[in-house]
């Protein structure tokens, strides 16, 4: 049965489907299916299956003429085709067909089916965006015959538009290590370590509600909320009122919002943040950094690396970020800046096992160039944000030195900037009875070569020796 004689109706086997869109879209421009011959339907809507032989497009032969599309239309396409608006598969369509006479139609911003295109696309981009940053996993216990007990986290998300499978290899990056469940009302995705699985569709109540990590989220969020510097208008335009059901630390905008005040004038007169209830185990940071996306490296696709070491540990060596091999291993200063480290820690005697080495912020921020990641710096406030997590590490390793290279830990550890070679060589108390010795980086001197390089590779050692001599007299 036709509703549409003369026409073709397209079912959809599932809504995000571009492959399927694809192939279905070439045989009919190979067929000369004009646009408004063919009706296009979500999987489950009404209309004829594609697959009814009445309706079947006969083979295409091998000489028909290609399909052409840029890379530019596959990719708008492919984003596009996971919005929501039931017209989007008949509007790609018809671009697709225009596309044929007129290779440079995407070029017309005035041209309104493409501006339809790309606002489609957008608006899908800000969606995964949205998935990314609120997504908010809740600790649950499996518990076998009730003996084994095995972690598990499960988030609830409501998404506009059908973006879920899409976003998989994201959450499987990012959290490759935990087991986890994503439910949404249009389908779950379940990760066991191993493997992804699909699921049906799932309602608020299957994900669980309060756990001990939103106490984590709540007093991390309060503490980098920064009235001073957050247009509380803004914060909320960020994070739209539908999402703050799910997120733990939503339950404190009110609370901020009304305390706005109060809190900068607090933070103004001590000069510095507020922190409460940090986590208690060098664990509960290693767990609670995988999840964190409070500033936009996070957002990346990379891994947070923990610090490693003696949770005693006299000596604290703290770098910048993680680079680009320690972000896939999983380990700080496991690089060429690692390695060099090594070496000169090494040749001074300090014994890298007995200190703890941790870095500035925990996320590899970089800029992709063809299949590189090159490393940017993190700007002051990707810093301050995340000093919370060094503090947090600090507050329970609690060194007697802290060994800052570059200036990116010396503002980690001091929470404003200072020039090395004003402050290298001597001690700077710290608050807790600490003392901070700064350094530079071992990357600067690896991006040095020849006599300059030699003159820093000195003063580095330099820097190490003084700071061993001085480990010595504190633990004596
Ligand atoms: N540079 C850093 O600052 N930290 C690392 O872990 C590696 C390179």
């Amino acid at each position: 049965m036709n509703d549409h004689p003369g026409s073709y109706t397209i079912r959809m086997p599932r809504s995000d489907d571009f492959d399927f869109w694809r192939e279905m879209a070439r045989s009919l421009i190979q067929h000369e299916a004009a646009p408004d011959r063919v009706f296009w339907s979500e999987p489950g809507g009404e209309g004829d299956l594609f697959a009814d032989d009445e309706l079947a497009l006969p083979d295409t032969h091998a000489n028909s003429p290609a399909v052409r599309a840029n890379r530019r239309f596959v990719n708008l396409a492919r984003n596009a085709i996971l919005h929501s608006d039931p017209e989007r598969f008949a509007l790609l369509y018809r671009v697709l067909w225009r596309l044929q006479n007129n290779p440079r139609i995407l070029e017309d911003k005035a041209d309104p089916e493409v501006r339809r295109l790309e606002e489609l696309d957008k608006n899908v981009r800000r969606d995964s965006h949205k998935m990314h940053a609120f997504v908010r996993f809740r600790l649950v216990e499996n518990t076998h015959g009730g003996v084994e007990a095995e972690e598990r986290y499960v988030a609830w998300f409501e998404p506009d538009h059908h973006i879920l499978r899409a976003n998989a290899g994201f959450f499987m990056r990012r959290f490759a290590n935990m087991r986890w469940s994503i439910l949404t009302p249009q389908g779950s995705l379940h990760w066991d370590g191993h493997t992804m699985c699909e699921g049906p569709p799932a309602e608020r109540s299957d994900a669980p509600g309060d756990d001990s990590m939103e106490d984590l989220w709540r007093s991390y969020y309060a503490s980098i909320f920064n009235p001073a510097r957050l247009k509380v208008g803004a914060m909320l335009k960020e994070m739209p009122r539908k999402y703050w059901k799910n997120m733990p630390e939503a339950a404190l905008i009110p609370e901020l919002v009304a305390g706005a005040q109060k809190r900068e004038s607090k933070m103004v007169e001590a000069g510095t943040l507020e922190f409460e209830d940090r986590p208690e185990t060098l664990e509960a940071i290693d767990k609670a950094i995988h999840a964190c996306r409070k500033c936009p490296i996070g957002e990346l696709d990379n891994h947070a690396v923990m610090g490693e070491g003696p949770s005693d540990a006299a000596l604290m060596i703290v770098g910048e970020q993680p680079g680009d091999q320690e972000d896939q291993i999983g380990r700080p200063f496991v690089g060429p800046a690692g390695q060099l480290l090594d070496s000169h820690l090494e040749k001074i005697g300090i014994e890298r096992k007995a200190s703890y080495v941790t870095n500035t912020v925990k996320h590899f921020k970089y800029v992709r160039r063809g299949k590189r990641r090159l490393h940017q710096s993190p700007g002051a406030k990707e810093i301050d944000t995340c000093r919370w997590w060094i503090e947090s590490e600090r507050a329970i390793v609690k060194p007697k030195l802290i060994l800052a290279m570059g200036a990116s830990a010396a503002r980690g550890m001091l929470g404003k900037t200072v020039s090395i070679s004003k402050v290298r060589g001597s001690p700077i108390p710290l608050e807790d009875g600490s003392e901070l010795w700064v350094t530079a980086h071992p990357s600067y001197l690896l991006r040095l070569d020849g006599p300059a390089r030699e003159e820093q590779a000195r003063l580095f050692d330099a820097d190490l020796a003084a700071v061993k001599e001085r480990l010595h007299e504190l633990s004596g």
